[in-house]
């Protein structure tokens, strides 16, 4: 089977001048919450360059509420969504923000991974925290039934520049609305104070006790699975104020309480 399959786009979205979100056609074998794919153009002289891209959207009935995604694609096209931060001087980033409705691209036949709900064990809480795009595993988890069914709550903690790199907030009010009680937003914006939102950085607020404090309740290994993803800046620092407050490093062979996935 080809590594790659041709897929087509549905909608680009800008939402600032570096953000922007990709709704891709393509058929790809089932993936879990959480993972990503490759994406992938054609240079002019032909060489492929390719990117992995987390999948923001939630999997489809076909392959959405298994453990583990069964092998070989599901020969029913689906709509994949990709957030994207593009860089100025960013190469693939940039060719595909240009991208428009009926362009097409290449995209990595089999999602991969370890950034997922697998292997972890059941707690009452599963806190989400991401910087930038890093959001796109975590929305594509809580738009899936999986975190519902296992944890008591969910908390998503989005650290943004500016208020306007906040996005996909409509979706989180609805989540809000579906799940009342059981589900926590908390945004964290570092370069304006807005009000509703902390203010500075993840890994600073978490060490400081502000982010537990605007929760109303302490993550502890005993009770909470920590999932961090994005800048890897964030990933380390918070990381490692977790880690001494002794959650330890989740792998499917040692189970811990903090889960990770750097981006760069
Ligand atoms: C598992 C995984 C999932 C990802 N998911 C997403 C996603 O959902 N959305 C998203 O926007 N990005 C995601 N990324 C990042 C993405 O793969 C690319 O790195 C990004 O789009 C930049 O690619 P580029 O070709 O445009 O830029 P490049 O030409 O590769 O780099 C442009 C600039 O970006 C920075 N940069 C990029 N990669 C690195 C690196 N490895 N080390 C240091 N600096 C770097 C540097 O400042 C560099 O100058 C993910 C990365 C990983 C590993
Ligand atoms: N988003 C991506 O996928 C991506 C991919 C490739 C490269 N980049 C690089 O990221 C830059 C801009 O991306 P962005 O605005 O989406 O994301 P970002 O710079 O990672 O900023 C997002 C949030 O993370 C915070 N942050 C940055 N470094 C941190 C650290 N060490 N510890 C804790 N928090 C930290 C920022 O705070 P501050 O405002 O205090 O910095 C901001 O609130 C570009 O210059 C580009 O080179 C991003």
């Amino acid at each position: 089977m080809s590594k790659w399959v041709n897929g087509v786009v549905v909608a680009n979205t800008h939402w600032t001048e570096n953000l922007f979100s990709l709704r891709i056609e393509a058929d790809v074998a089932p993936f879990l919450p959480g993972q990503y794919t490759e994406l992938a153009i054609r240079r002019e002289d032909g060489s492929r360059h390719s990117q992995p891209y987390s999948i923001l959207s939630a999997p489809t009935a076909s392959g959405s509420q298994a453990l583990e995604p069964k092998a070989g694609k599901t020969g029913n096209p689906q709509t994949l969504e990709f957030f994207l931060y593009t860089h100025l001087e960013g190469e693939l980033s940039c060719e595909l923000s240009r991208l428009k409705p009926g362009d097409s691209l290449e995209v990595g036949a089999e999602p991969a991974g370890t950034l997922t709900l697998s292997h972890i064990k059941d707690t009452a809480t599963l806190c989400l925290m991401a910087t930038g795009t890093g959001v796109a595993p975590f929305i594509s988890m809580i738009q899936s039934d999986t975190p519902w069914q296992r944890f008591d709550n969910v908390v998503l903690v989005y650290g943004v520049r500016e208020e306007a790199d906040l996005c996909y907030r409509p979706l989180l009010d609805s989540l809000a609305e579906q799940y009342p009680g059981r589900f926590s937003f908390v945004p964290v914006i570092s370069r304006e104070a807005v009000t509703g939102a902390l203010r500075g950085r993840i890994p600073a607020l978490l060490d400081s006790g502000e982010l537990e404090q605007a929760l109303g309740w302490q993550l502890s290994a005993e009770n909470a699975h920590i999932m961090l993803c994005g800048n890897p800046g964030m990933v380390q620092d918070s990381a490692a104020v977790l880690t001494d407050r002794g959650f330890s490093v989740h792998s499917p062979e040692h189970p811990g309480q903090v889960s990770f996935e750097a981006y760069w």
